[in-house]
């Protein structure tokens, strides 16, 4: 009979139940921690890899209507996901072309008191038919075709033949 047993203590415990109490331990505490670094890395990886816009595919929208535009104007009308630029020049055409700036992908804007299109984010310029004539732009802003059909004008990409 063992000391502790007289005294009526516990007995000390052995050591294989020892061993396991620590890996229990261990895994407990692990689990935390990885629950812990994926709550922190989650957020971060969500930001860096941003989930896909559904490019809603729209061929051809309506942009406006006659009586909305005054000649000289310009009006930014939703094509799919992205903007699009409407303008109906002092002459009385409409010219439509992607808003989405080909620098850095500003939202460019008429500029009725230039007759141009112009990107208030790097001063980039363009002219009504979408070709870069100045600032940092790269490329041209794509062009769509326009159709008036009644009091309603159309926007549809140009076909690729
Ligand atoms: S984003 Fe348009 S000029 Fe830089």
């Amino acid at each position: 009979m063992s000391i502790a047993s007289e005294a009526g203590g516990t007995a000390p415990q052995s050591a294989p139940a020892n061993a396991s109490r620590r890996r229990f331990v261990n895994i407990i505490l692990g689990t935390g921690l990885l629950a812990s670094a994926a709550s922190f890395l989650y957020p971060i990886l969500r930001y860096l890899v941003p989930p896909k816009l559904p490019d809603l595919g729209a061929d051809a929208v309506l942009a406006a209507h006659v009586s909305e535009l005054k000649p000289n104007s310009g009006k930014i009308f939703r094509f799919g996901s992205r903007p699009g630029l409407l303008i109906e020049t002092a002459a009385g055409e409409y010219h439509a072309l992607s808003a989405t700036c080909t620098h850095l992908g500003c939202t460019v804007q008429y500029r009725a008191d230039l007759r141009e299109i112009w990107c208030p984010c790097h001063n980039g310029m363009y002219d009504l038919d979408g070709r870069n004539i100045s600032g940092p732009p790269p490329r041209p802003l794509e062009a769509f075709q326009v159709q008036v059909r009644g009091d309603d004008i159309f926007v549809r990409r140009k076909q690729v033949a």
